[in-house]
Order: structure tokens, then C-alpha cells, then sequence
């Protein structure tokens, strides 16, 4: 069977790993991305270069597009190729405004063409493994979820001017990944509401949070969020998901249920010897997956998507993931107009 024709769409920092990913596992025929790197890029791997989205899709038709351009640009990119009928990975968040995120659903709805947002962690065996165990009714009825962002981002990474502007904290940045897990785990959001602060930095974003959620089943959920404690309970730390972080193994999310809770990412199932009763002794299963990486997983996922799966993150799923954040960065940053 011929490999599926891959064009990506920015090859900045991830979408060079879609690039790897387009090597491997299909066939890479265009980079797009108007910088020099870029060029460079496509020449080194033999493929054509175009500096515009439009004028690439004028001269190739590929099977499968991944947007992975700055997120202002993921609704006129995205709406190109769902125009040609072309299934697209759209990096997260979906795209910059509810408004656009809608857009970018209905349209894709009407014509009929597959869309996958770039939730990856969704792909990663360990999030299998808590949703198979939830869906399965181990858990009872879940009754609240408790999540951590902690963690330390260096001074060197605000060197970039647009990390210390509004929407480039952490809830835009990370926390989005984090709830979108969260929506996987628990359902969808009813409410959302959140403090924020920005006392440890000063900058013109948020570099910590508190967040409440209410979730349409009526369970409750809390998520305490922050780039400035030196901590390692994080998705990032904790997951192993990605080497570039120290592995820290241990929870980050608790899930809690009416007969047993579940720690994750470390995959620890608590549940009672006997009666549930806080006199009973309480013990913890390990459970254990085969660890995979989970942009290679989503990369798989998009060739299926492109043969007909339906996308395990869709339009939808991306925009409902978004709301809940924009509902955070509504909360008032002190100091600055909320
Ligand atoms: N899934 C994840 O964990 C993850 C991680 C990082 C970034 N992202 C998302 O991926 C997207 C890109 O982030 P990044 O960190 O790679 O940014 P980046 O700045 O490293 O890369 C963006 C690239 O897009 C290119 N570009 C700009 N305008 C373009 C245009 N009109 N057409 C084509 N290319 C254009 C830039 O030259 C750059 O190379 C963002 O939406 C971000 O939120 C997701």
C-alpha cells in the first residue's frame, strides 16, 4: 500500500518532530514555513519547500496536513486544507478564539473532513490505561479530581518577549494539556472558575493559578497551576513523557471515586481490603503499561484518521479544551485589567 503524502505546516519546534514522525512512518513531500531553517530543512531531506501555505497547496495535493504554525495562524491554515477536502492535524490549542475554534468544527463538519488537534498525551498508554480503568467502572462514580502543574521555568525562557504577554502562561501553554486529560478522564465541563496571579514574576501573564471546575456528571475538580515553584509534580516530570524533563515518577493527577481512587500518571488503583469504610486498611495495585511515545502514537493515529478512524481528538474535543482555559484567562490578573 502506497505510504499516505504528508505536507507540515511550520517546522519550528514541534513540527520538526512531525517531520521526523513524516519520515517515518509516511511519505513527507512539502515543509511550508517562510523561515531560512526551513529551507534549509526541506533541502536536507529532499522534499519540496514553499514559503506560503497557499502557494504550496496550489502546486501539491497531499493526503494529510499538519498545522503546526504559531496559534493565530492555525484557523486560516486549517480552514485552506479543510476547504480541499484535506484531513489536517491542527497543533493545540485548535486556535486562538472560541469564535475561530467554531469555525474551524462547523466547516470541517460540512465538508465532511477529519480533524485532529494535537492533543497528544491522549495517545500516550499510560492515559489508556487510567481512561480503560474509569470506563470500567472500578473507579465508582467519580466524585472529585485533584491536578498539579508545579514546576520551575528558567529566566532564559521568558527571553522571548511574546512568553511574558497575555496568553503565553501557563494556562494557554500547558494547563490546556492538562484539562484536556481532564475532560478525558471526567467528562465534559459545566464551569469553570479560577484566581490568578502573577506576584512571583510581575509580568503581564500568569505564573500561577487556582482553578475550580464543576463537570457536567456533577463531580468537582480542582487544579493548582504554576511555572514558579521549584517542584517535580508535574505532567511533565512525573510521565516520563518526553526526556527533555527529569523523570520524577508520581502523581500529578487524583482521581476519586466512590470505590476506589487512581493516582496518575504513576498508575496506583487505592481501593479498601474490605467494607469502604476510613476504619479499613486502604491498599494500592500497581498498575503497568508498555511505555510509548506518545507523538508517535498521534502520528499513527492521523494516518487511520486519514483512512477513516475518527479522530481521537476532534474539533470539538479541541475547542471544549480551549473554553475551559479561556475561562481561566478571564480571571483577574492583578495588578493588570482582568
Ligand atoms: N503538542 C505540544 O506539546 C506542543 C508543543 C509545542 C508547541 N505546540 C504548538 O505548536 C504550534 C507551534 O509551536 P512551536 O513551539 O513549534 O513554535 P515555533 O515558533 O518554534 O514554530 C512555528 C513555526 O511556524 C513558522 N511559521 C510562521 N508563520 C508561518 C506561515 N504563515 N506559514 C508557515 N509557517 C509559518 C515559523 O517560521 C516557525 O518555524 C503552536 O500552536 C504551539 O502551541 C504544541
Amino acid at each position: 500500500m502506497n505510504k499516505p503524502n504528508i505536507v507540515i505546516f511550520g517546522a519550528g519546534l514541534i513540527g520538526q518532530r512531525h517531520v521526523e514522525q513524516a519520515i517515518a512512518q509516511a511519505k513527507l513531500i512539502a515543509i511550508v514555513d517562510p523561515s531560512d531553517a526551513a529551507r534549509v530543512l526541506a533541502e536536507k531531506h529532499g522534499v519540496a519547500y514553499f514559503a506560503d501555505p497557499e502557494d504550496c497547496l496550489a502546486s501539491v495535493t497531499p493526503d494529510g496536513v499538519i498545522v503546526a504554525t504559531p496559534n493565530h495562524l492555525h484557523t486560516e491554515h486549517a480552514l485552506m486544507c479543510i476547504a480541499r477536502g484535506i484531513p489536517v492535524l491542527i497543533e493545540k490549542p485548535i486556535a486562538d478564539t472560541l469564535e475561530n475554534a467554531d469555525l474551524i468544527a462547523s466547516r470541517a463538519k460540512a465538508a465532511d473532513v477529519p480533524v485532529l488537534v494535537g492533543h497528544h498525551r491522549r495517545h500516550n498508554p499510560i492515559v489508556a490505561c487510567a481512561k480503560a480503568q474509569i470506563d470500567s467502572g472500578a473507579l465508582g462514580d467519580i466524585v472529585a479530581v485533584n491536578g498539579q502543574f508545579w514546576l520551575y521555568k528558567p529566566d532564559d525562557y521568558f527571553q522571548a518577549a511574546w512568553r511574558k504577554g497575555p496568553g503565553a502562561g501557563p494556562a494557554m501553554i500547558n494547563f490546556i494539556h492538562d484539562v484536556d486529560l481532564l475532560r478525558y478522564f471526567c467528562g465534559n465541563i459545566a464551569d469553570v472558575q479560577a484566581m490568578r496571579s502573577n506576584i512571583q514574576r510581575g509580568q503581564d501573564v500568569e505564573d500561577t493559578a487556582a482553578i475550580m471546575l464543576r463537570f457536567e456528571s456533577g463531580a468537582l475538580g480542582t487544579f493548582s497551576m504554576s511555572d514558579s515553584i521549584a517542584a517535580p509534580w508535574s505532567w511533565e516530570m512525573t510521565s516520563g513523557e518526553n526526556p527533555i524533563y527529569p523523570h520524577r515518577p508520581g502523581p500529578c493527577y487524583t482521581i476519586g471515586g466512590t470505590h476506589a481512587s487512581l493516582s496518575v500518571p504513576d498508575l496506583r488503583l487505592w481501593a479498601h481490603d474490605g467494607p469502604r469504610s476510613w476504619w479499613t486498611d486502604i491498599n494500592a495495585t500497581q498498575l503497568s503499561v508498555e511505555h510509548a511515545d506518545s507523538l508517535v502514537r498521534q502520528f499513527a493515529h492521523f494516518l487511520a484518521v486519514i483512512n477513516g478512524t475518527p479522530p481521537l481528538v476532534s474539533a470539538q474535543e479541541g475547542r471544549d479544551s480551549l473554553a475551559a482555559v479561556l475561562d481561566v484567562l478571564t480571571a483577574v490578573l492583578p495588578g493588570t485589567k482582568g
